[in-house]
Order: C-alpha cells, then structure tokens, then sequence
C-alpha cells in the first residue's frame, strides 16, 4: 500500500469514526445563549408578516473577449500529419427498410452507409421526434425565471468559490440529441444495449435540433460552463482513420460550440461517453459478462487505441481554438470489459495528451473522468474493512491514476485478480506518466464496504460468473453499522451522502495529487415522475443534495486545502438513463409528448447558492 494512501484512508478512517462513534448524546450547540428560564406571554397587534418579494435568475453575462485556447482549423489541420476527407449521407427515416444507393463499389458510400443500419438491426425503436431541422431559439420570458421560495434549512457556510472555478452542468450526447439515424449518423452500442424490455424510444430530448433553445435556458439561469460529449459516429460514421468525415456532424458542433461562446458560456468537451462505435462490437457477443465494469464497451478492441486517437486528433484540429476543458474518457473502466480495455484506455488517454499539448499546442486543460461510489469502511476502527475500502477505491481509480497521474504501476489488486494481466514497462510508465490536467470524477454517492464472505482471496481467484462479488472481491451495502441507511435514499443508486463527499476529495487530491473535477453529481428524486408537473418542479430533496454537496466542496477547499477545480450538474434536464424515462437526474422537468422544459427549484436553489457565493471571476 502507498504510504499516501494509507493516509488518506486513515484520514478517512478518524472522520467517519467521529461521525459514527463519539457522538454522544444530543447535538452540541455551543454557539446558542441560553434564553431566560420562563417565556414572556403578551399580546401584540396581529399583522401578515409575509413577504413576496420577486427574486430572478440572472443570466450569464454576454462575452466581452474570445479567448482562444489552440491554433485554428487552418494551422491545426497543418500540424496534423494525415490528409482529411469529408462527405454527406444523409438520413435513414423510419419506415424506409433500407436506403437505397447505387455505389455499392464505394466503401465509405452512401450504400455502405445504409448498410451499417441494416447490421444493427434495431428492433421496435422510435428515432424521429417533432423536430427534424435546427429549430430558432426564443427568449425565455421572466416570469419562467423567478424564484421559488426557499426551503427553510440550508446551508450557513461564508465560504466564496474560488476565482477559477468552474461551475455549470453536463449531459452527455446519447442521452439527449435523438436524431441516432440523421445527418449522416452511425449506430453505436447505445442503440443495442437495451435488450431488456425498457422502451427503445431513442428521441431523448430531441437536443440535436432544440440545442439553441436548451442553451438559451442555461445561459438564462446564469451557467457559466456547458459540459456535453460528441458521438464518434457522427463525426466518423465508419470509425476507422482514413474513413471520411461527416460535414453535417462537424457543422452540427461547430454551431453548438459557437452558440454556447455567443451566449457567454465555456464548452467543456467530452470525447466518449458510452457511445462506442457499433464497429468495435459487430462479432462480439455484447451480452458476454466482463472481467471488470458493467458493459462491454469495445475498449478492449485491437483497432481501438488508433482508431481513437485519431478521432480525438479530428476534434482537436476542428474545435480546440475554442474549447478550453477537454474530457477524454467519460467512466472508462464501467466499459472497459477486461484488462485489455483498461490498457488501451492508458495509452489512449496518454497519446490524446501528448498529441494535445505537445504537437497541437493546446493551451486548455485535459483529464479523464472515472466513476467510484465511494468504499468506506463499515466498521472505520476495524483494519480489515479499511483495508477493504482501500482495495475497493483503488482497484476502480487505480488503472487510470496511478499510470496517468503518478507515473506508477497498476495496483496490485488490479494485476492478481484480473486475467491476463501485464504490468506496464519502464519506457511505458515514462509516456504515460503525468499526462493528464486534472483528476476527474462522477462522486454521486458513498457506500460502505467490508469483508467479503470466505474473504478477498478466495473470491479474487474466481469470476463474475461463479461469484458476484468479483472482481472488488468486497461485500457493499447501504446501512451504516448500525444499520441506518447511509442517506436518504433516491430513485437509483444514489444516497444523498455529503459529509462522505468531504473525505472523498481529500482522498482523491492527497492520493492522486491532481485538481479534482466533479464531472457529474446529482440526485434523481424517488418516484418523481410518477407525480403531477408543480410537485415535480418543488424538488426540495435534489436542492439538499446539489446545497450539501457544494457546501462539502467549499469546507474540502477552504479547511482541508484540496483543490476542487470545478462541479457540474447531472443533468441540466430529465433524460434517457439508458432504456429509462423514470430515474429524473435533471434540474429541468422535460415534457415527453411537447419536449417543452421546466426549470425545477433545485436549479434555482443551486445558481442562488452558487451566485452568493461567487469568486470575482464568475
Ligand atoms: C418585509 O419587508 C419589509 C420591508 O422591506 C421589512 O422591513 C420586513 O422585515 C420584511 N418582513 C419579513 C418577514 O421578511
Ligand atoms: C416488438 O414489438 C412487438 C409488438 O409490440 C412485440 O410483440 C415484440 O415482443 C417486440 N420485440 C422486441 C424485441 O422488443
Ligand atoms: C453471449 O453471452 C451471454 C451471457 O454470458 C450468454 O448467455 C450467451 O450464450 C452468449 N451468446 C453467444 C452467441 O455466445
Ligand atoms: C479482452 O477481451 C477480448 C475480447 O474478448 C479478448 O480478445 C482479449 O484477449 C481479452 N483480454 C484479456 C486480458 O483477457
Ligand atoms: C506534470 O506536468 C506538469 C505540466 O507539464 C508540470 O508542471 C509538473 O511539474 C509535472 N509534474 C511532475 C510530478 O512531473
Ligand atoms: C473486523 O471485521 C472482520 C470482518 O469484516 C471480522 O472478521 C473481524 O472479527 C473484525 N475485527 C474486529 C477487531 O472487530
Ligand atoms: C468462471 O470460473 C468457472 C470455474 O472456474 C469456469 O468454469 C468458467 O469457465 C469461468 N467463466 C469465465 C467467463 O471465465
Ligand atoms: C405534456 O403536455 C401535454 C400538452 O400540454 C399535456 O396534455 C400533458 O399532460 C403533459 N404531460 C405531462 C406528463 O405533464
């Protein structure tokens, strides 16, 4: 074990041992005056005491100044060793069983392009909405943009962000754009993974036509930062470098990004966000259960390393004058299959930086983002289960961190329990070494960990088929150890955990020494889309976890020293979670049959907290 690491777990260890352990008794409230021992009873003249006076967003204020962060397409195209080809194909609409097209002689043709729909094969989908061309976007009127009334406990930090930090909100493009056969669009694994019996209606938010109008929302409220993600297979419908460009794809985002800039917003870029070209998985059984992670995201594919980079070589020479955060991987390992896939994800990740930096001259930032409920230990006084948390974070940070951020081998626990594993040599370690701007990651909630049953080595020397334990070979739960639930409980995975968010940072930033990026954190409200529009928008439980979250975050930089770069908000509105309408991550409510939205009051709460609270360069 590291010696940073076990500090942080041992620091982990002291303040979930506070919180569980040496409360005793009744809340201290040192800070209260004792009031007289009997109350004064009087009567007053009765008067209303309420008062309504109108509070508003404030939107984002427009730009003053174009920063540019890269060269331009012209000199970026320059440095860019290969020879770019773009063309159109146009869209499959349903009810057309197949396009037909004459240039069967053409491999990147529009009948090859038809072809590849075919081949998915999609079944009982529905991929064409209301909107088929780029609709105008209106102003939202005031009265959309008033504030609700506040919940009565909340935060009473005085804490300011600082000047550089980021805030904003995120989406990723599968679960918004709709339009999966338009302009010129491949299939990706999203179309195929839902084989279950969830609705396969892939119109989402229709965002692909109605971004003006989503963006005009956002900058309405007053977000600063946009953080969103491009299919590949818009931009290379064929995957593979040296297949030709789609213009429709590259004009699409070259729009959006110079819409979010005229508004007065930032871009922060993703690069895959589980939309994996279908080419890496066409003879794959994508059923099959991984190694390691949920899905089996082609990651693990010979082609994949090249085939990747030189598609975020693509993005760069188009888009990184004017995108100053980029994001390569969203949550590798969940689709990283096996240990091939992590190591493909490392080399990836590590060239795209080099490319970025060295060859581009970027000037922006560029990190990954991971996934990890945070482990802590059941029991904090109890060595076994710290030492179980330990092997729970590192064996889902430490594939990428350790390479990418340190220059360090992959864990242990990662190399003796997944198959076919081979550490990474010198000269590896060296050109992977540091190349990344930030740790980023999705910390939505905590769980608690301890001993598997018959312990972590026997487990570890079995599969996920014979033990569902495998491969973190630990035991998960909800319950603290004395059986409360560790948080109020949401529609998903997610318990409302802030005080575990604290000792997560200083976690993270003392274990991997990089500037943490909240990428996501949110909280979908349990049955809410079960209930009646206004009881939707009043969504007191999701402002307690965005409030908590950032209150956490602000005592992390301000008490603890770690640097918290920036947070964005899943989602900027209800969305398509894989197959499911139900789990409401937004802060906007979306109406499935108009596509029209409705800013909740957790989005108001959080931009009032956040305005409030605001460094001079928000
Ligand atoms: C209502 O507003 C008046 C005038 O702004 C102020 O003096 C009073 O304290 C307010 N009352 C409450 C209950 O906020
Ligand atoms: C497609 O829809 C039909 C009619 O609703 C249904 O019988 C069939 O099971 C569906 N197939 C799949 C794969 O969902
Ligand atoms: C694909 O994987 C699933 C789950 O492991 C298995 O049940 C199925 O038989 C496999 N299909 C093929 C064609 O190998
Ligand atoms: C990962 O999976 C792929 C596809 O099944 C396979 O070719 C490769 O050998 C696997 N890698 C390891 C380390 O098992
Ligand atoms: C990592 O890279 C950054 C940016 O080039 C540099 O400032 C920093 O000193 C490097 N850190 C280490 C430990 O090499
Ligand atoms: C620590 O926990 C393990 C199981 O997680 C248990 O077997 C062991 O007895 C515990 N040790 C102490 C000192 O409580
Ligand atoms: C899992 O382990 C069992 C028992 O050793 C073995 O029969 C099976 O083939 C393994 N499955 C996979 C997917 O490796
Ligand atoms: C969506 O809007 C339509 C038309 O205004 C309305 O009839 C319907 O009730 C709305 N749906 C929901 C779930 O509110």
């Amino acid at each position: 074990m590291k010696t940073a690491l076990l500090l942080a777990v041992l620091a982990a260890g002291v303040q979930a041992q506070e919180l569980y352990l040496t409360t005793i008794g009744y809340t201290a409230r040192p800070h209260c005056t004792r009031p007289p021992s009997t109350p004064s009873y009087r009567f007053e003249p009765f008067s209303y005491t309420q008062n309504e006076t109108v509070r508003y967003a404030t939107s984002v204020p427009s730009p003053t100044a174009t920063h540019t962060c890269g060269p331009a397409y012209a000199e970026a195209l320059e440095k860019l060793s290969t020879a770019l080809s773009t063309t159109t194909w146009g869209s499959w609409l349903p009810g057309e069983t197949v396009i037909s097209a004459t240039d069967t002689d053409d491999q990147y043709g529009q009948a090859a392009w038809s072809s590849l729909w075919a081949e998915a094969d999609l079944v009982n989908y529905t991929s064409v909405g209301m909107y088929t061309t780029t609709v105008s976007p209106t102003p939202i009127p005031s009265s959309e943009l008033v504030l609700p009334p506040r919940d009565y406990f909340g935060p009473t930090d005085c804490y300011t962000f600082p000047e550089d930090f980021l805030f904003g909100v995120a989406a990723s493009a599968a679960q918004i754009e709709g339009a999966i056969a338009l302009e010129g669009r491949g299939p990706t694994l999203m179309e195929k993974l839902i084989q279950d019996n969830r609705p396969k209606n892939y119109i989402t938010n229709e965002n692909y036509y109605l971004y003006k109008q989503d963006l005009q929302r956002l900058a309405a409220m007053g977000v600063k930062y946009y953080s969103f993600s491009i299919p590949w297979s818009r931009i290379l419908p064929f995957t593979v470098p040296g297949s030709p460009i789609n213009e429709e794809g590259i004009k699409h985002y070259d729009d959006l990004i110079n819409y979010i800039l005229e508004l007065g917003m930032v871009p922060v870029l993703t690069i895959i966000h589980f939309d994996s070209p279908l080419y890496f998985l066409k003879d794959a059984n994508i059923s099959a259960t991984p190694d390691i992670g949920y899905n089996n995201g082609g990651y693990w594919h010979p082609e994949f390393v090249d085939a990747f980079v030189n598609y975020g070589k693509i993005l760069f020479t188009h888009f990184a004058d004017r995108v100053p955060v980029w994001t390569t991987f969203n949550e590798p390992l969940l689709y990283a299959y096996n240990f091939t896939g992590i190591n493909n994800v490392v080399q990836a990740h590590a060239q795209l930086y080099h490319y970025y930096h060295d060859v581009l001259g970027g000037t922006g930032k560029i990190g990954f983002k991971l996934n990890n409920n945070f482990g802590v230990p059941k029991d904090p006084e109890n060595q076994t289960d710290i030492d179980i948390a330990d092997r729970f974070n590192e064996m889902q940070l430490g594939g990428f961190g350790n390479p990418l951020c340190l220059g360090e081998q992959y864990p242990e626990s990662l190399l003796q329990t997944l198959p076919g594993t081979q550490p990474l040599t010198k000269e590896e370690l060296k050109y992977v070494s540091n190349t990344t701007d930030f740790f980023g990651v999705d910390p939505y909630t905590a769980t608690v960990v301890s001993a598997p049953p018959g312990g972590v080595n026997a487990c570890s020397q079995q599969n996920m088929t014979t033990n569902p334990l495998y491969p973190y070979c630990v035991t998960q739960e909800v319950t603290n150890i004395y059986g409360w639930n560790i948080g109020y409980r949401s529609e998903s995975y997610v318990y409302l955990t802030p005080t575990y968010l604290r000792s997560y940072l200083s976690y993270l930033y003392s274990t991997f020494r990089k500037p943490i990026l909240i990428g996501e954190f949110g909280f979908p409200v349990h049955d809410e889309s079960l209930r009646e529009l206004p009881d939707q928008l009043f969504d007191s439980p999701r402002s307690q976890y965005y409030l908590s979250f950032l209150s956490e975050t602000l005592k992390a930089i301000w008490e603890d020293g770690v640097h918290v770069m920036g947070a964005f908000a899943w989602s900027f509105a209800d969305n398509w979670e894989f197959g499911d309408y139900a789990a409401q991550f937004g802060i906007q409510a979306v109406n499935r049959t108009t596509q029209e939205r409705f800013f909740k009051k957790s989005f108001f709460d959080m931009v009032d907290f956040v305005g409030a609270r605001a460094g001079l360069g928000y």
